[in-house]
């Protein structure tokens, strides 16, 4: 992949958008080789932002709009959203992480990066000044049974209470666990109605077949990584706008640690640097 060209088909903020079609032009016959082909050459024409150049002047984030990280285990998840929370979140527009793991060194330097304050229940006691968010870190007993239920309490409140109050992002660092706990309603209420109440739902996987497909959907911003399996690129189709042809290309050739961004307004995308 390379810089930024005089394509015509860039705009100068430097991102890809959907060629302009003539109106009322017949369709060209194409080959699947050949549409391949063209998928290709499109992708190895995507810019390349540094992770300070994204960050700071490509991302815009407005309130309400959900993010999902797509990617296997160890391409920078974690690290990626972080990034991001910390280019956006204020204690005007703060975030509220939902912490899983008993024990989590990751999620430990997430609160101390983004000066989180930490919470084992929902709400949160009262605290002096309005922070920049909470993590949601419920106490664990080591029984899964005994844990299940008291995570799935004290996360659905956290999530209720943020819809209801509106101006939020709601974080969690793996949708599959919320799935898993029989949250899912819950997700998929902030995926399609979060929105209009401010909103948004943040997070990542790295089993995209596990979650509903309202995480590739609804996702005004996304970021996918080169995931090797079949499964995860057939849900490339799922993104609204975007030829999944060109998203195929453009996350194989991508290194780990590199993120392909799809800005689902627009149709945009570019790759974002490790
Ligand atoms: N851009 C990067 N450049 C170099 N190292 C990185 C980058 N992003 C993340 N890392 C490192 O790679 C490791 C894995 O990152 P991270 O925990 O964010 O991955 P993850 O996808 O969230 O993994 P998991 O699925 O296990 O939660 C960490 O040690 C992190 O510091
Ligand atoms: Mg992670």
């Amino acid at each position: 992949m390379s810089g930024g060209s005089g394509s015509a088909l860039y705009q100068d903020t430097g991102v890809l958008v959907r060629p302009r079609t003539l109106k009322n032009a017949p369709a060209p016959i194409r080959s699947r080789a050949q549409m391949m082909a063209d998928a290709e050459a499109t992708a190895s024409r995507l810019q390349v932002f540094s992770r300070d150049e994204f960050m700071g002047r490509r991302f815009r984030y407005g309130s309400g709009e959900h993010v999902t990280v797509i990617g296997p285990t160890g391409y920078g998840k974690t690290q990626l959203l972080d990034e991001l929370s910390d280019a956006v979140i204020s204690p005007k527009l703060p975030q509220v992480v939902l912490a899983m793991k008993p024990r989590d060194k990751t999620m430990t330097a997430t609160i101390r990066n983004l000066d989180l304050k930490k919470t084992k229940d929902w709400p949160p006691p009262p605290s002096f000044g309005r922070p920049r968010g909470w993590a949601v870190w419920p106490k664990h007993t080591f029984d899964p049974e005994v844990d299940d239920i008291h995570l799935r309490e004290v996360f659905r409140r956290a999530i209720l209470d943020s819809y209801k109050r509106g101006n939020r992002i709601v974080q969690a660092d793996e949708f599959f666990g919320l799935v898993d706990l029989g949250l899912a309603r819950h997700l998929v209420a902030l995926w399609t109605r979060g929105r209009s109440m401010d909103v948004g739902l943040w997070g990542g996987t790295q089993k995209p077949t596990h979650i509903p497909l309202h995480a590739y959907s609804q996702a005004s911003h996304l970021f996918l990584a080169n995931d090797p399996t079949e499964a995860a690129r057939k849900r490339f189709g799922e993104i609204g706008g975007v030829d999944p042809r060109i998203v195929e290309a453009a996350v194989r050739s991508l290194e780990k640690f590199q993120w392909l961004y799809i800005r689902r307004e627009g149709a945009r995308m570019c790759v974002v640097d490790k």
